[in-house]
């Protein structure tokens, strides 16, 4: 992973570059494997809602809480692998520490599995208090302190890797504002258009995703004490603000992350720079700011929640994410545009990804409207929406990460038939997976509900079939990935 063609980057010694390349592919299969496993699982969970896999409720609440904490587990492992490989080109970044969090990940792995599969935790990922204290009799208080240990685990790995980027990034900027372009937004500096994309972008991760693991941490303990010493009863609602708020920068992290890979790889494709300006630079700042505070959108229906917390949380609702998306969508759209860019596997999922990540977010929008949300609250619109946004989102951005680092982006080939076709069902079945769960929601069939209603289940049977595409495409994916990336040499 020499990086000596561009002065700005980083010298590593041969033996770090290999070792960091084999570390990225490991955080990458690791990462993709498990999202087809989920994926999996929630095929398996749609067919059970169609009637046409027959498992028992407590089985399903399982599988659910194994494939939410899993993709998340899974976005967060392998956008890290994509944002530490650009980091370290332009800051020294520690192996050690990237492999330390890699191990502490998959330790807190095996603790959630065994919480759910030998202790049968299904109190889904969110873990939200007090139902994993109250299971009558479904699981044991073991196995619910297990799931949250496993969680907090995986969150101490997160902080000790953030350090790492925090350390690194000081060395070489002197501020945190520096590196998010502040010092060039407020005209203290001239602009540096080659101020690199993937320092800003990791900056406003390592700001937000610190505060959200931080918060995570805390309602985990208080949830711990509170398993094992039930007289101490923590307040409901600060404990729901605080799940939320974990939860939802957490996820929307791992987006901020991956984007990275764009700003990378498609100057690469079309041979055009990704320059950095002041709009770009306004926009991550904004959305610093923004990514914290739009997660209250989801607690519109509860009545105790101070009304201008709402009030905020829905105006930043609307306008979270559009800053980015806004420099990017419009970024990427002038790059390729009659650029002559070559469509690989890795440029089409790049491109893809601008599509899902901005349509993603219009469902998002709409049921962050109170009078929305009042019809709509916790059915099939709310999976709809974040399907959409990850599926065909976040998943294209890793995938065209892992093309790129198998070999294919700079190769004089075209893409395999294979890939194409691979490219086309997981496109296909994502985007009507995604479409179904909107329609479903719009139906008003509830979200979370082990057994559907005889009208529901024409929804969930579709909804089947279309997984059933995802599962197919990621499975050509994952094959490529398996088959190429192990000897890969890094591209340069
Ligand atoms: C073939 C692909 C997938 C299928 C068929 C699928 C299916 C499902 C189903 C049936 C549910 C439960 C819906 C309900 O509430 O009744 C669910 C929940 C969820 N899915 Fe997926 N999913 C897929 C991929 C993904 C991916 C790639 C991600 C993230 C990157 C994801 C994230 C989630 C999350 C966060 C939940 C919420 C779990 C909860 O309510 O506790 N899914 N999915």
């Amino acid at each position: 992973m020499s990086t000596t063609e561009v002065s700005s980057k980083i010298e590593y010694s041969d033996s770090e570059d290999r070792n960091a390349l084999i570390a990225v592919k490991s955080h990458l299969i690791a990462g993709l494997l498990v999202f087809l496993l989920m994926m999996l699982a929630g095929l398996a969970m749609r067919a059970a809602q169609g009637t046409w896999l027959e498992i028992g409720a407590d089985l399903f609440y399982q599988i659910m809480t194994v494939h939410g904490v899993g993709v998340v587990g899974a976005a967060m492992i392998t956008s890290t692998g994509v944002q530490w490989y650009f980091l370290r080109q332009y800051v020294k970044l520690s192996n050690g520490v990237f492999w330390t969090n890699f191990f502490i990940f998959l330790t807190g792995v095996v603790l959630i599995l065994g919480s759910i599969f030998v202790g049968k935790y299904g109190g889904a990922w969110t873990f939200l208090f007090p139902l994993p204290a109250i299971s009558m009799g479904a699981w044991s208080t073991g196995a619910a302190a297990v799931f949250q240990l496993g969680l907090l685990v995986i969150g101490v790995g997160f902080l000790i890797l953030y350090l790492d980027f925090g350390r690194a990034i000081l060395a070489r900027y002197g501020s945190l504002s520096r590196a998010l372009g502040l010092t060039q937004l407020f005209g203290k500096e001239p602009v540096d258009y080659k101020h690199p994309a993937a320092v800003v972008a990791s900056t406003m991760v390592l700001i937000v995703n610190f505060m959200g693991i931080a918060a995570g941490a805390v309602v985990l303990v208080m949830g711990l004490i509170n398993l094992f010493y039930p007289e101490f009863k923590p307040d409901a609602l600060l404990m729901k603000n605080l799940i939320y708020f974990f939860g939802h920068v957490v996820i929307n992290a791992t987006m901020y992350a991956s984007v990275i890979a764009v700003y990378e790889l498609l100057p690469r494709y079309t041979g055009r720079p990704w320059k950095t300006n002041k709009p770009f630079y306004a926009a991550w700042f904004a959305i610093v700011f923004m990514v914290m505070g739009v997660y209250p959108h989801h607690l519109l229906m509860d009545f105790p929640m101070p009304a201008w917390g709402l009030i905020v949380a829905q105006v930043l609702s609307f306008g979270s994410g559009i800053p980015v998306l806004v420099v990017t969508g419009y970024g990427a759209l002038m790059i390729v545009y009659r650029s002559g860019i070559k469509w690989s596997t890795s440029a089409k999922l790049l491109f893809l990804s601008m599509f899902g990540w901005a349509a993603g977010v219009i469902p998002a929008i709409l049921d962050a409207m109170v009078t929305v949300n009042r019809t709509f609250h916790n059915t099939l619109w709310v999976p709809g929406h974040f399907h959409f946004y990850l599926l065909l989102g976040l998943l294209p951005m890793l995938i065209g990460f892992a093309y790129f680092l198998a070999g294919e982006g700079d190769s004089k080939e075209r893409p395999k038939a294979v890939d194409s076709f691979g490219f086309y069902a997981y496109l296909i079945g994502a985007f009507m997976t995604s479409m179904v769960f909107l329609a479903s929601g719009a139906n008003s069939i509830p979200r979370r509900w082990a057994a559907h209603l005889p009208e529901w289940i024409g929804f969930a049977q579709a909804g089947t079939i279309a997984a059933s595409l995802v599962v197919l495409g990621m499975l050509l994916f994952i094959m490529r990935a398996l088959i190429s990336l192990p000897g890969a040499n890094n591209p340069r």
